[in-house]
């Protein structure tokens, strides 16, 4: 049993960044018309209020520039869209939703959502607030295949598994709809953490090889992130690009400097928006002016 909250984490910087980047994967694929799975190995209790989160409360001030403003990114104003509209669903202005619920903002019906999640209590508090969205919800919810053994299926498109993301994401891929994209988003908190990450992006590609896979990770020493990188490259023999934004210089000591997400098999166009949209996100959240952003192919 895993001792992480997110709680603590929901809605800093890092939060905002990896969900931003989730945002303009998923608006990327529904390029096309096609329905994909949203796979998440790693999926939280989905619902957080700002008040109670320590790092929440003190990036309160950059989320809402970002609510606010660059409606001319799309991405930004999709993400916005999607926390004004969980905001006002849960009837709470510091309501904060996780990824689990900004891609359900964003899932067309022709899509679906996989959301594995390895605490008890932060899968059924996950199941709870789906349930909640469907109650808010205009649309019926649909009934639950009996098929499907999983423990809960809390409405259209979404199913919750209890289990660990890293085998469990197996289950899933390749999935029947030849499209999808996985986000891998753990702690780093036990040891070991990154191997099996590494593990589990070569078993995703290996299962299902045009796949998208998304993973987060923090930034705390930029020779550390170098090594890593290094790494995937000789082991994934895809497409590979970096999204990354820092608040403080890659090396200082603070306890997280920066935030970045590695895409494999990276849709169409995304490298040339991030570009766009990047600089303009670090705007809003970096009032220190020391930060920083960078997109590259690895
Ligand atoms: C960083 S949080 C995920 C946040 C979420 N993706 C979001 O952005 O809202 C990491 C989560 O992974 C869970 N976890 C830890 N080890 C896991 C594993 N092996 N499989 C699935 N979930 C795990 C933790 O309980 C925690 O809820």
């Amino acid at each position: 049993m895993t001792q992480y909250r997110h709680g603590f984490h929901a809605g800093n910087f890092a939060d905002v960044h990896k969900h931003v980047t989730l945002t303009a994967l998923l608006q990327a694929l529904q390029r096309k018309e096609k329905g994909f799975l949203y796979l998440e190995t790693h999926a939280a209790r989905g619902a957080y209020d700002l008040e109670t989160s320590s790092e929440g409360r003190a990036s309160i001030a950059g989320i809402e520039r970002v609510l606010a403003g660059a409606p001319s990114h799309e991405e930004l104003a999709a993400y916005a869209q999607a926390i004004a509209g969980w905001r006002s669903r849960a009837g709470n202005p510091r309501a904060y939703p996780g990824s689990p619920l900004i891609a359900l903002a964003l899932l067309r019906p022709q899509d679906r959502a996989v959301l594995i999640e390895l605490d008890r209590g932060e899968a059924a508090a996950l199941e709870k607030a789906l349930q909640a969205r469907e109650r808010a919800s205009p649309r019926a919810p649909e009934r639950a295949s009996p098929r499907v053994p999983e423990r809960a299926r809390p409405g259209p498109r979404a199913q919750v598994v209890e289990g660990d993301g890293f085998e469990r994401l197996r289950a899933y891929l390749p999935p029947p709809e030849r499209r999808g994209l996985t986000l891998i988003d753990p702690p780093y908190e036990a040891q070991g953490e990154l191997a099996r990450v590494d593990a589990a992006v070569v078993e995703a590609l290996r299962r299902f090889q045009t796949g998208v896979v998304a993973v987060w990770y923090p930034i705390k020493d930029a020779r550390d992130t170098a090594a890593w990188h290094a790494a995937l490259r000789a082991s994934v023999a895809r497409e590979m690009l970096a999204g990354e934004l820092w608040l403080h210089p890659c090396d200082s000591r603070v306890a997280l400097n920066g935030s970045g997400v590695v895409v494999v098999n990276p849709p169409y166009g995304i490298a040339e928006r991030m570009r766009v949209w990047l600089p303009a996100l670090h705007a809003c959240l970096d009032t220190g002016g020391s930060g920083g952003t960078s997109v590259r192919l690895l």
